[in-house]
């Protein structure tokens, strides 16, 4: 198993990596790459969508006004941005800040596996329904399950997955924001159960006995 400098030093590693990616055309209108930033050995990740116009400028992710209001609320639950990693399902800003295309977040999910890998966080939060569908691999929307923590094998971890509703949807809509920061105050409570149990594999149908096995049983042979 690699130790916390090993894992720090391989995450070095995936972000040069990531600098000078090219797998898709996001790379023609970057300024930066973001690869995402925090605590390299964090409890708890946080999975936004897509770097903005600020985050590509400055290569650092959520420093716009979403930033903000998810500082204050890590605030609000005894936390600074220094505790936690952020990153996103996309390295690279879509241009005019236009949705993820599906192609895109396949090209680019292998380095969010090897961020989950790497740092080994316990909780993941996913912020609005890019982050959530992408991980959870399934279409259902953030307003059906934001809140309702999961345990659920991510690539190569498994960890509590807890989806809540994206900042910036809450920067305007007051319901929004009011539901947000009820999920956000239950972080600490789910944090505490620590690391969940590794998912386990259903075990393998038990075929229907033989005939001969069945007589086996029976002592007939
Ligand atoms: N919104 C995101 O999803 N990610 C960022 O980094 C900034 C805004």
């Amino acid at each position: 198993m690699a130790s916390a400098a090993e894992r720090r030093e391989l995450l070095r590693a995936v972000y040069h990596e990531a600098r000078g990616c090219v797998a898709c055309k996001l790379h023609e209108t970057r300024t930066n790459v973001v690869f995402g930033a925090g605590n390299a050995d964090a409890e708890l990740m946080f999975v936004g969508e897509a770097p903005g116009a600020n985050e590509d400028l400055q290569g650092l992710p959520f420093v716009g006004q979403a930033g903000r209001l998810l500082a204050q609320l890590l605030e609000e639950i005894g936390m600074v941005r220094d505790d936690v990693f952020i990153a996103n399902t996309l390295k690279c800003r879509p241009p005019g800040n236009r949705d993820p295309y599906p192609h895109e977040l396949d090209a680019c999910r292998h380095f969010l596996d090897r961020q989950l890998e790497l740092i080994e966080p316990t909780m993941v939060c996913t912020l609005g329904n890019f982050a959530t569908k992408l991980l959870r691999g399934e279409p259902t929307g953030i307003s059906r399950i934001h809140g309702q923590a999961e345990v659920r094998a991510i690539g190569p971890r498994t960890v509590r997955l807890y989806p809540l509703y994206h900042p910036a949807a809450a920067l305007y809509t007051p319901s929004t924001l009011a539901m947000l920061r009820e999920d956000f105050h239950r972080i600490p409570e789910i944090l505490a159960l620590g690391p969940p149990a590794p998912a386990v594999e259903p075990a393998p149908p038990v075929p229907p006995p033989t005939l001969a096995a069945e007589q086996d049983q029976l002592g007939l042979f």
